[in-house]
């Protein structure tokens, strides 16, 4: 049988957003890919399986990248000394346009893709720009890596350079078809997703032609919403009909509901009404504290989501945030939540290590279905951390391991990776 195996080690895994399974010196049981199950000892009829010994080291779901752009890739760490707006014009939007040229968009992706496929992220979900060529040059990469994902091509046809943005909403509409058709059934791992850049960016004839699309395809969704005070007045002047952001994603079939799964990255502004149409239509909310600190956004009320039910994800948002360690995000995620819970408003108290865990697995893993866990038949994605070379690790139980992996790991601490079984290293 392909991609079956037994793996041994120290095992961590979400079953909810409150409840962490440890399992230490057990034996996991992968069977085409999938869990089977955790046992004590081998079950005799898996004993012919090849045994992963990975003994004494921490084995964790692989991680979930819900929001990064690729081709900001290479100017991580410049201009944080801006706003959202101001950013996008002094550094991403410069940067997305080099994506023009393919060579510079293969250099460039390759880089992105050889970092990504070391990191703990498994499953990522990824803006490209708005070129069909260096989408497809992306989405390439990615297929070779083993990582599964899915990939953009990024729709913005206003409120962009001339040497960026799309010629109308009609050319926006007709180079996203061309590529969707281009890209069917070509990748294993691949899928494409609709990425209209935001509401600044789109006119509204064009996010008409999306939801003709959406309608037609029924592929997810993925956007940016209530990020920033400047962005939403913003949209706000192009749209004075909507009394909320996220109404002009729904107006045009493009906020979640059946058939149309939805990320929107950030809500640190969402209003009630906001958050009540996330949460009935089942949108993703991709949490991305790095990004929302570089570019002085602002704190979003994680944990008024999380006890609301609504589904959530961590995201690095490379090049807002300026890192694409999950580790890294998790650790934020707690405490940037204890700052909201310290200045904005004590009723909301900070997350702890386990909640940021399960969102950074199991939260973000269910856009994919059965991912992001070791319950039986998940996906077996997972990374197999050597932890005893975080100083003071040994002799610490399980979920002390995990909570020091949080805040001290880094990709030279990973010594395997797994996805849907596939070793990658
Ligand atoms: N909103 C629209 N585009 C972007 C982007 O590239 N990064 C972030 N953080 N927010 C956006
Ligand atoms: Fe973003």
């Amino acid at each position: 049988m392909e991609r079956s195996f037994v793996v041994k080690g120290d095992f961590c895994y979400s079953l909810g957003k409150e409840e962490l399974i440890t399992r230490e010196n057990a034996y996991l049981v992968c069977i085409n890919g999938s869990v089977e199950g955790i046992y004590e000892t081998i079950p005799d009829r898996y004993r012919g399986l090849p045994l992963e010994d990975h003994s004494h080291k921490l084995i964790i779901p692989g991680l979930v990248d819900m929001h990064v752009h690729a081709p900001q890739f290479p100017f991580r760490g410049l201009g944080m000394d801006k706003e959202l707006m101001d950013w996008l014009w002094s550094y991403a939007f410069p940067e997305e346009g080099k994506y023009m040229d393919p060579d510079y968009a293969r250099d460039a992706y390759r880089e992105f893709v050889r970092e990504l496929r070391k990191s703990a992220t498994t499953r990522a979900c990824i803006f490209g720009s708005r070129h069909v060529e260096a989408t497809e040059i992306l989405m390439d990469l990615l297929e070779e890596s083993g990582l599964i994902t899915f990939v953009g091509k990024v729709n913005m046809d206003r409120n962009a350079p001339d040497y960026l943005k799309e010629t109308s909403a009609q050319a926006s509409v007709d180079d996203t078809r061309y590529w969707l058709e281009k890209v069917r059934n070509r990748y294993r791992r691949v899928k494409p997703i609709l990425t209209p850049r935001f509401v600044p960016s789109c006119t509204e004839r064009l996010l008409e032609g999306l939801k003709e699309i959406q309608a037609d395809y029924r592929i997810p969704v993925q956007s940016h919403l209530s990020e920033s005070p400047g962005e939403i007045s913003f949209v706000k002047e192009l749209c004075p009909w909507a009394s909320f952001y996220g109404e002009i994603y729904q107006r045009y079939g493009l906020f979640g509901g059946p058939g149309c799964p939805t990320i929107m990255a950030h809500c640190v502004f969402s209003n009630e009404e906001e958050i009540a149409l996330l949460k009935n239509n089942g949108v993703w909310v991709a949490h991305c504290p790095d990004s929302n600190m570089n570019i002085s956004s602002g704190i979003a009320p994680i944990r008024k989501y999380l006890d609301g039910g609504l589904h959530l994800g961590l995201g690095t948002d490379i090049a807002g945030g300026s890192t694409l360690s999950l580790f890294r995000t998790m650790a934020q995620t707690i405490q940037l939540s204890k700052m909201y819970w310290r200045h904005i408003d004590p009723q909301y108290k900070a997350l702890n290590m386990k909640e940021v865990f399960y969102m950074a697995t199991l939260g973000g893993g269910e856009f994919w279905g059965n991912t992001g866990s070791f319950q039986k038949d998940f996906a077996f994605d997972a990374i197999v951390i050597q932890d005893d070379r975080i100083a003071g690790s040994r002799d610490r139980n399980l979920e002390e391991r995990l909570e020091r992996v949080i805040y001290l790991a880094d990709d030279r601490n990973i010594c395997a990776k797994y996805v849907a079984g596939e070793k990658l290293f």
